[in-house]
């Protein structure tokens, strides 16, 4: 499977949501997410930690660009990159060495860093509606596509 939308009519849909695809990610796996600022990027990152059993806060790396965790066995980043300015941050940062084919990255506004990132094995658009939100994800690698089949 390549794509696939799912409706979110609220927060409790997220989090419904976020423990079904907590089962299907795989280490090593690169995930765009992709929306307007307020789309629920890292409500949905937010969900799939609390679904994978983590206990603390998930904040927003909205200043730190990227915020670590460790749980169920799995090593997740979870950057954003609204405010990530160049190529030198990024080495500076030693950002690159988290592709490491073993953590997870979940990554807010790959865009600011294109060219410096790695692939995306899934890409999820977020679009804000009305009441709640669609998103609509988008296989891009064999692995991404395994995960899709078992959602
Ligand atoms: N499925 C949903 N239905 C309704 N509201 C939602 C849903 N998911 C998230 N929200 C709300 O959207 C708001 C913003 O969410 P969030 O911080 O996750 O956005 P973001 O995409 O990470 O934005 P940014 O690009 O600024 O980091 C929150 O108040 C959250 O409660
Ligand atoms: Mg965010």
């Amino acid at each position: 499977m390549r794509e696939l939308t799912i409706n979110l009519p609220d927060e409790a849909a997220t989090a419904t949501f976020a423990a079904r695809f907590a089962t299907t990610i795989q280490p090593g796996m690169v995930i765009y997410l992709r929306g307007d600022l307020g789309a629920g990027k890292t409500t949905l990152v937010r969900a799939l930690l609390n679904a994978l059993g983590y206990q603390g806060r998930v904040k927003s790396p909205t200043y730190t660009l990227l915020e670590q965790y460790e749980v169920a066995g799995l090593q997740l980043r979870h950057f954003d990159l609204y405010r990530f300015r160049d190529a030198s941050e990024w080495e500076a940062a030693g950002f690159g060495d988290e592709f490491d084919g073993s953590n997870i990255c979940l990554m807010e506004w790959p865009d600011k860093a294109a060219g410096l990132i790695p692939p995306a094995d899934i890409e999820i658009f977020f679009e804000i509606l009305p009441e709640g939100r669609n998103i609509s994800l988008h296989a891009r690698t064999d692995t991404g596509r395994e995960c899709l089949k078992s959602l």
